[in-house]
């Protein structure tokens, strides 16, 4: 029996119903309409075309949004000072700088330098520690955050699944796996050192992958059943016409799997959706923090 096609385009609506509602309510408290700043090095094409989408997106669920684009040859130190103004202005809730980088500039440091609680990436390494030690509250890296829900759309608990995630990008491999771990999956990550990988792949219950490598994930590497999300997208020509494929070969594994996400139209929709969600879970922990710091006698940490 074909697999379940998991809609990430219909989730991802859901996902940003959700948040204009929480904006709503938000502002409706009286706090200021969130807001977020997305910054943009050089004139990298697809580049331009996240960052519009992110902006439009912010726009429709009735945030603020700024776009600072900046000349490729930015220096280091003035993108810092900029970051640093992000920081501390207070009507600026969420601070994403796109990437990649040009090569000068160490992408380290510059996440890094993003307030923990404005880094609507998820990559400032207090809240990479924070979701590593299995803790609630820190910011988490949107493209995994978005896995996770449509994971949760199949599967009520995965506590007890194995799960196999292929790659280990900062980005996507690595935070997913400690995703699925803080949810009690027995995980694996597998890289471009693994050895046997269909064997591999063919004990996962829960099978993400994130290589940028189309179709390495055939058919026949899936377990019967198995929840597949493929988080690849390339643009290749085929027969004269452009087209987007994953990492895994859709029409072999739509036959084996139990659950799969096509590309496009499954994660791709989810980031997005994702980065409203953590701009406006970071609105609402700072609005808390400065309800407490204004009240006589109360203490703000965090
Ligand atoms: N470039 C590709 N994916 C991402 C992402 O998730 N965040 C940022 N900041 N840049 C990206």
């Amino acid at each position: 029996m074909a697999a379940r096609i998991i809609d990430g385009k219909a989730l991802a609506a859901t996902v940003r119903r959700e948040v204009a509602e929480g904006v709503a309510a938000l502002v409706a408290g009286g706090a200021p309409k969130p807001e977020l700043a997305v910054v943009l090095l050089g004139d990298d094409p697809a580049s331009h075309v996240y960052v519009s989408n992110k902006v439009r997106q912010t726009e429709a669920v009735g945030m603020h949004s700024r776009r600072y684009l900046l000349e490729a040859s930015t220096t280091e130190s003035q993108l810092l000072n900029l970051i640093e103004d992000l920081n501390r202005d207070s009507s600026v809730s969420g601070i994403l700088v796109q990437f990649p980088l040009p090569s000068h500039i160490d992408t380290a440091r510059v996440v890094t330098a993003i307030r923990p609680e404005k880094d609507v990436d998820g990559f400032n390494p207090l809240n990479v520690g924070r979701t590593a030690a299995g803790m609630e509250g820190g910011l988490v890296p949107c493209t995994p955050l978005g896995v996770m829900r449509l994971i949760k759309s199949v599967h009520k608990d995965i506590a007890g699944l194995d799960a196999l995630v292929v790659g280990a990008s900062n980005v996507v491999g690595r935070p997913m796996a400690r995703l699925l771990l803080r949810e009690l999956c027995t995980v694996s990550i597998a890289h471009i050192k693994t050895t046997d990988l269909e064997r591999r792949c063919r004990e996962a219950d829960i099978l993400v992958v994130a290589t940028g490598v189309p179709a390495l994930v055939r058919g026949r590497f899936i377990k019967p059943g198995a929840t597949v999300i493929d988080v690849g997208i390339t643009r290749i020509r085929s027969e004269g016409f452009e087209k987007l494929v994953g990492d895994v070969a859709f029409d072999e594994a739509v036959q084996v799997a139990g659950a799969i996400t096509p590309v496009p139209g499954g994660v791709g929709p989810m980031t997005i959706a994702c980065l409203l969600a953590n701009t406006l879970s970071a609105a609402r922990t700072q609005a808390t923090r400065r309800k407490a710091a204004a009240e006589p006698g109360t203490v703000a940490f965090g």
